[in-house]
């Protein structure tokens, strides 16, 4: 990453002054928190920036005392830059924290997940009941030989026992490393091979859309090539035909069924590495992002309950991403266990069996608070008002967004359609790498603008500085982070040098994972998508992003990605893919009116040169729009690797209309 920045021109910034990245588009649209929102709302006064301004340790240790430990820690912070440790020399255990405490409290019957499975098989699932099976299956992975500090892989459908041998792994101080069931067998092989897994938990398959997912399959072509694997567990969840390797291979139901007896929960340190993640990044190898226990359960839990103004007793709450991604782990599974909270899991797509399913399960389950992204915002705003239109939606009180800026039409969009005009939204920026939520606004407390995440969560401290790393105090730059937070990731898995290169080398002193962003007149942070791919129109660096939310802007919209194209002209010109709404007609007239619509709303530097309409842009597995393969098709080249594109038809297609219809002036 470091080493491909479009802006790395520091001298010229110097000689001409430019702004590092400029700053087009004005919104001007506040929403205020309703008295009664904030009358009831957990944190609602000031205090709670001004107490972590003044003492940001003594804030998070105060946070970590709300958790259970076996044994206190003798110090809040070590950092040996790049280096922290949190909490050091304290103990604990992450499924305690996440299910006996509760049970021990008096909670056991209440529910923690609500289940439904595509087909519209439907689980309840009390605390108790969570606690009886992941520490009998906890015992199952002893059994198997699984130790404290041993890596397990999980490659699963979203069903309940993902989160169960999440937990179950915690349990014994094993660390998860859970793999996107969306991912390909090869992609597994990688994981399993860098972490060197010693046990694989599995499924038969799962639903998508429908249709069956061949997880042992893949499973089984990975496994090929993963000496370190001795045991997989297959949970049974479709019921279709599997090859079982005898002497490797055992049903979860079956070995569940047979071991006697319940593991209990085994302190470990606080700096005990929890899980791996991986990231994909664009093109590189993988990294096992590395997260550890004590430091992260307290930032998540207290995000969780601070961000989506969690009320223990009376909320319904439902993240939508998928468990494979760290959204999945820190806000579906650990941040809303630790809060006792109740949510709903759902399995499968939005769209089946018809485009309403997701407010069809709100409306069931009366869901009080949803988490989810722009690009599934952006869909529904492309099928159109009457899904949610047709469901009652009153129960939500509170939206959240994540993954990707959202462009202020479709904050809009989200409030007016789903929040029914009052509900709050959060925009929430983190990253695999932060482990929790670090800029979004407090909802009893923070006046919303639509795009912007606003400020800077309490105890968390970031700067936007330019080419050469200098403060800026408005105006468009480069997110870094100045100080260690408890959630942040430990290293990258056996490279401390690539971590150190990555994340670490860009700005002295300072994480730089590679966002662009903003700082408005108030103060407000505006994030303007990845620096790499920022462009350069007549030396005017213009962020994609806002080119991009001018485009959604207009009424006819649904969805755009825009990239920097060679040009010979301008160095780059702009080229813009477009996605209508239902019942829009792409035609020459809509292309020309759309240029227009961004020269008025941004300015004419900012103008699309060329303008494709195409029903789908290329996305990641996880949603994000990989603008990288639009530059390789905007510039006619072969298209690069697009292993992780969720649907690689995408990419052909487009090429196909950009060659048969551009409209350059
Ligand atoms: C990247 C991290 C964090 C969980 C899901 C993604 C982008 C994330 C926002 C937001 C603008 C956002 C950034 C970031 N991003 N949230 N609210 N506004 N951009 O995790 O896959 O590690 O991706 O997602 O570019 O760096 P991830």
């Amino acid at each position: 990453m470091n080493d491909n920045f479009n802006l790395d021109s520091s001298q010229t910034t110097q000689e001409n002054n430019s702004p590092t990245i400029e700053n087009y588009l004005l919104e001007d649209r506040v929403f205020k928190p309703d008295t009664s929102f904030i009358h009831q709302a957990i944190y609602n006064s000031l205090d709670i920036y001004k107490d972590a301004d003044e003492n940001t340790e003594l804030f998070w240790e105060k946070e970590a005392e709300k958790l259970s430990w076996s044994k206190k820690w003798e110090k809040v912070l070590e950092w040996e830059l790049p280096f922290a440790k949190w909490f050091v020399g304290g103990e604990l255990n992450v499924s305690y924290n996440c299910l006996d405490r509760h049970v021990e409290n008096g909670k056991g019957s209440k529910v923690a997940y609500f289940f439904e499975g595509e087909p519209g098989d439907k689980r309840t699932i009390t605390y108790q009941e969570l606690l009886d099976e992941v520490s009998k299956f906890a015992q199952v992975l002893t059994d198997f030989g699984v130790k404290k500090g041993d890596r397990v892989a999980i490659y699963m459908p979203m069903i309940p026992e993902l989160p169960v041998s999440m937990l179950a792994c915690a349990r014994i101080g094993a660390t998860h490393s859970v793999v996107f069931g969306g991912f390909s067998s090869e992609a597994l092989k990688d994981r399993i091979n860098d972490a060197e897994a010693k046990v694989l938990i599995t499924a038969d398959g799962g639903y998508r859309r429908g249709s069956l997912v061949p997880l042992k399959q893949s499973s089984d072509e990975a496994l090929s090539e993963t000496p370190s694997i001795e045991h997989v567990i297959v949970v049974k969840r479709t019921g279709q035909d599997v090859n079982m390797t005898p002497g490797r291979d055992v049903w979860y139901e079956e070995v569940m069924k047979s071991t006697p007896g319940f593991a209990a929960p085994v302190p470990v340190d606080s700096e005990h590495l929890l899980f791996l993640l991986y990231t994909s990044g664009t093109t590189a190898k993988p990294k096992g992002i590395m997260h550890s226990t004590g430091g992260y359960l307290a930032q998540v839990a207290f995000t969780h309950k601070a961000v989506f103004d969690i009320h223990e007793d009376s909320d319904i709450y439902w993240c939508a991403a998928d468990i494979g991604w760290v959204t999945g782990h820190s806000y579906i599974v650990y941040g809303p266990l630790a809060n006792c909270v109740t949510s709903v899991l759902y399995e499968g797509t939005p769209d089946f069996p018809d485009k309403d399913r997701w407010w069809k399960l709100i409306e069931e389950y009366n869901v009080t608070i949803l988490y989810t992204a722009p690009t599934a915002i952006r869909t529904f705003m492309k099928w159109g008002t009457q899904y949610p239109g047709s469901h009652d939606l009153s129960s939500l009180r509170l939206l959240g967004s994540v993954g990707e800026p959202i462009n202020p039409e479709a904050w809009m969009w989200y409030r007016k359609h789903i929040g029914s005009d009052s509900c709050p939204i959060v925009d929430t920026w983190w990253q695999t790498e932060t482990g929790a939520i670090m800029i979004s606004p407090l909802p009893g407390i923070t006046d919303l603008k639509p795009g912007s995440a606003t400020f800077t969560l309490p105890g968390i401290h970031a700067e936007v500085v330019d080419d050469v790393g200098n403060k800026v105090e408005r105006g468009g730059g480069y997110l870094t982070l100045t100080q260690p937070w408890p959630s942040m990731l430990r290293g990258i898995y056996g490279d401390p040098k690539r971590y150190e290169e990555t994340y670490w080398s860009r700005f002295k002193g300072k994480y730089f994972a590679g966002d662009g962003a903003k700082i408005d007149d108030d103060g407000y942070m505006w994030l303007l998508g990845r620096v790499d791919d920022v462009m350069n129109v007549s030396g005017h660096r213009v962020s994609t992003t806002e080119v991009e939310s001018a485009l959604v802007d207009h009424p006819s919209v649904a969805e755009a990605a825009v990239v920097g194209a060679n040009d010979a002209t301008t160095g780059q010109a702009i080229m813009a893919f477009v996605t209508l709404k239902s019942g829009e007609d792409p035609s020459q007239d809509k292309g020309e009116e759309l240029r227009k619509h961004v020269s008025t709303k941004i300015g004419a530097i900012a103008r699309p040169k060329t303008v494709i309409f195409t029903d789908d842009l290329p996305k990641t597995r996880s949603g994000k729009i990989m603008r990288r393969l639009l530059r390789d098709v905007a510039e006619g080249r072969n298209l690069g690797d697009v292993t992780t594109l969720a649907d690689p038809k995408v990419v052909e297609e487009i090429k196909n209309r950009a060659q048969v219809s551009p409209q350059e002036d």
